[in-house]
């Protein structure tokens, strides 16, 4: 495998990114910059670049037709941000190192700004250079895995939970639905891309929800040791949350991401070695904790 090849994979990504915001002048003064600002200032690009490094495994010459859907991964996880910000659930002043849009703008505005990039991912994928019976299972993917099935249901027990303990067990539910299931979507459309058979797409879905029950995990713990400045979004928000860290302790919080490093491992193991190169190559920045 050529691993430097997917590095500038990567960065050819992030440039198809930026020159990619949708052109909707209007009369209203800010509504066309607020809806790309977010997705411009940055952010790991954690769950397309998953995608993308299951694509180059697997099947090399479709890389180009897959940043597309990545991109719609990456606009939804963006809406995603945009509303857990909100007054009404975390109430955060900064992400990806610039201020919030409501606190930028107004609250409606990232209420629909939110909205709009929602349905924006699903236009994304619709038009995208892919056969239509590929477009259409991304798109089943996509929709469980980010909406009512998942996401959506995650960040509602999220926050109507707050300030009531939950059991470890009702936590872990929480951070697969809010956080998991749309990682394990990342790897499961990064194999439907690449036409992969039912038993691969669905070791890379079970690969996923595990990573992103780390990945949670790791966010809890960020949380609480790094200051605004360092994680480039507001921390030391999660006090009154269900968290590993306040259900646990930091240090056992810990423990369970290094188990889960090598639970991913053990998974990495049973798939080919092409796509174990790739993953591991994006992980390591993630399993230094
Ligand atoms: C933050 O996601 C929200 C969680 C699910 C923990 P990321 O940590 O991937 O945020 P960005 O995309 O890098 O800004
Ligand atoms: C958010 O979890 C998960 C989402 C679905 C956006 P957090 O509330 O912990 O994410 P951060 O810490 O604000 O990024
Ligand atoms: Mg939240
Ligand atoms: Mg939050
Ligand atoms: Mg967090």
């Amino acid at each position: 495998m050529k691993l430097k090849k997917l590095e500038n994979i990567f960065k050819s990504f992030e440039t198809y990114i930026l020159k990619n915001p949708p052109k909707i002048p209007s009369f209203h003064p800010y509504y066309e910059k607020a809806l790309w600002e977010m997705l411009q200032s940055g952010g790991k690009r954690f769950r397309p670049n998953l995608l993308l490094s299951v694509v180059y495994a697997h099947c090399p010459k479709q890389i180009k037709n897959a940043f597309a859907p990545a991109l719609a991964l990456e606009v939804l996880h963006t809406y995603s941000l945009i509303h857990d910000d909100l007054p009404s659930m975390d109430n955060a002043s900064l992400r990806r190192g610039i201020p919030t849009l409501h606190t930028k703008y107004d609250e409606v505005g990232a209420i629909l700004v939110g909205d709009g990039l929602n349905t924006h991912s699903f236009y994304l994928i619709s038009t995208s250079k892919l056969k239509a019976k590929i477009k259409i299972k991304l798109i089943q993917s996509l929709s469980y895995n980010g909406g009512i099935f998942g996401m959506v249901l995650g960040q509602t027990l999220d926050c109507y939970f707050e300030n009531q303990t939950l059991s470890l067990d009702k936590l872990q539910t929480i951070h697969l639905n809010k956080t998991a299931k749309l990682i394990a979507a990342a790897l499961e459309m990064g194999g439907i891309i690449s036409q992969c058979d039912k038993k691969t797409l669905k070791s890379l879905y079970t690969l996923g929800l595990n990573l992103g029950l780390f990945f949670q995990i790791r966010d809890d713990i960020i949380d609480i040791t790094q200051s605004t400045k360092e994680a480039g979004k507001t921390t030391q928000q999660d006090a009154y949350k269900n968290s590993y860290v306040n259900l646990l302790g930091l240090e056992k919080a810990k423990q369970e991401t290094l188990k889960l490093q090598s639970q991913i491992q053990k998974q990495l193991n049973s798939l080919t070695p092409q796509v174990r190169e790739t993953l591991q190559l994006l992980l390591k920045d993630y399993f230094k904790v």
